[in-house]
C-alpha cells in the first residue's frame, strides 16, 4: 500500500507497526495485570498463564514483563512453540543455552538441561525463567513432562519457573488428567480481554505520538468503529486504524471517519 499517507499526516514512521520497542509499550492495567502475576510467579519459582485471543497483546506483555528482569540475576529462556512437540522443546532450551546437541534422546536433553539450570542457579548464583509463547500448541505430552524439567528432587533451593502464554484453549490442555502435577505450579493467571472504548481512545492517541503527533485524527465515530470492529484487540485494531489513516489520506481529509474505518475493515480478516 502507498506510503503517502505518511506525508499527508506527517508520521514520523510506519503507524501501528506488527513490532514494537519495549520502550514503546503502551503500560495498560492488562500489561501490569501480566507484569505484577509474572513477578509473582518467578519470586516463587512456580508458573503462570497468560491467555487471550490472538492479537489481544499477549507477547508483547510478556516482552515487557521479562525485560525489567536483571540480566545480571536472571537468566531469561524465551521459546516459541511451533510444532508442540517435546523433542521441539528440548532442542530450543538445548539452543538457548547454546550449548551443541550431542543427542537426539529425550532422557539425555532433559538431563542436559537440568545440569545446565542447576550451574546457572547453584555455580553462576544467576536465577533461570523459562518462558514458552504459544504454549496453546505444545501436545499434551509436554504438559504432562514439564514438571519433571523444573522439579529438582535433591535440590530443594534450585527452582525454574516457566511462564506460558497461547490462546485460550491453553487452559483446557492444563486441566487434562495428565497435566496436573504440572498446572498445581501454577499461581497466578491472567487472561487478556479486548480493549473498552477509553482503552482503545488511549492505545490510538499513544500510537499516533509514537509517530510524533499530537492531535487526534480519529473522530470519536472511527474509534467506536474501530472498538466495534477489532473487539477491543489490539493486531485487528492496528489494521483498521492504519487502514482508515490510508483511506482519509486518499480523500484529502485530515480526520478520519466511521466510513474511512468501513474502507479499512473490507480490507481484512
Ligand atoms: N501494550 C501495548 N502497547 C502498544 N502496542 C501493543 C501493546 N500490546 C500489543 N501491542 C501491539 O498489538 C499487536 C498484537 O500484540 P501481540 O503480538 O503481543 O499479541 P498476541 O496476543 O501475542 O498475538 P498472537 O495471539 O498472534 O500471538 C502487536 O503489533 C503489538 O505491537
Ligand atoms: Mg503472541
Amino acid at each position: 500500500m502507498s506510503n503517502t499517507y505518511r506525508t499527508f499526516f506527517g508520521l514520523s514512521q510506519e503507524a501501528f507497526p506488527a513490532h514494537i520497542d519495549i520502550n514503546d509499550i503502551l503500560i495498560t492495567p492488562e500489561v501490569q495485570g501480566v507484569k505484577k502475576r509474572f513477578d509473582y510467579a518467578v519470586r516463587l519459582g512456580c508458573s503462570t498463564v497468560i491467555t487471550g485471543d490472538v492479537g489481544s497483546g499477549k507477547s508483547t506483555a510478556l516482552r515487557y514483563a521479562a525485560s525489567k528482569l536483571h540480566s545480571s540475576e536472571y537468566k531469561v529462556f524465551y521459546i516459541t512453540a511451533s510444532s508442540g512437540s517435546i523433542l521441539e522443546l528440548y532442542r530450543q532450551i538445548i539452543e538457548e543455552l547454546g550449548i551443541e546437541r550431542s543427542s537426539n534422546s529425550r532422557a539425555l536433553m532433559m538431563s542436559i538441561i537440568k545440569n545446565e539450570i542447576r550451574e546457572f542457579v547453584l555455580g553462576k548464583k544467576i536465577k533461570t525463567v523459562l518462558i514458552i509463547d504459544e504454549a496453546s500448541l505444545l501436545r499434551m505430552e509436554v504438559f504432562a513432562e514439564l514438571h519433571t524439567l523444573v522439579q529438582f528432587e535433591k535440590d530443594s533451593k534450585t527452582w525454574f519457573p516457566v511462564i506460558l502464554a497461547g490462546q485460550p484453549t491453553l487452559v483446557d490442555k492444563l486441566q487434562y488428567r495428565t497435566s496436573i502435577p504440572f498446572a498445581s505450579r501454577i499461581v497466578a493467571k491472567s487472561h487478556l480481554e479486548g480493549l473498552d472504548m477509553d482503552g482503545m481512545k488511549s492505545y490510538l492517541a499513544h500510537h499516533l505520538k509514537l509517530c510524533g503527533v499530537d492531535t487526534n485524527l480519529f473522530s470519536d465515530q472511527s474509534i467506536t468503529a474501530i472498538h466495534q470492529g477489532s473487539g477491543g484487540l489490539l493486531r485487528k485494531a492496528n489494521n483498521l486504524a492504519r487502514g482508515s489513516l490510508i483511506a482519509a489520506a486518499a480523500e484529502q481529509s485530515m480526520t478520519v471517519s466511521a466510513e474511512h474505518v468501513r474502507i479499512a475493515s473490507s480490507e481484512i480478516f
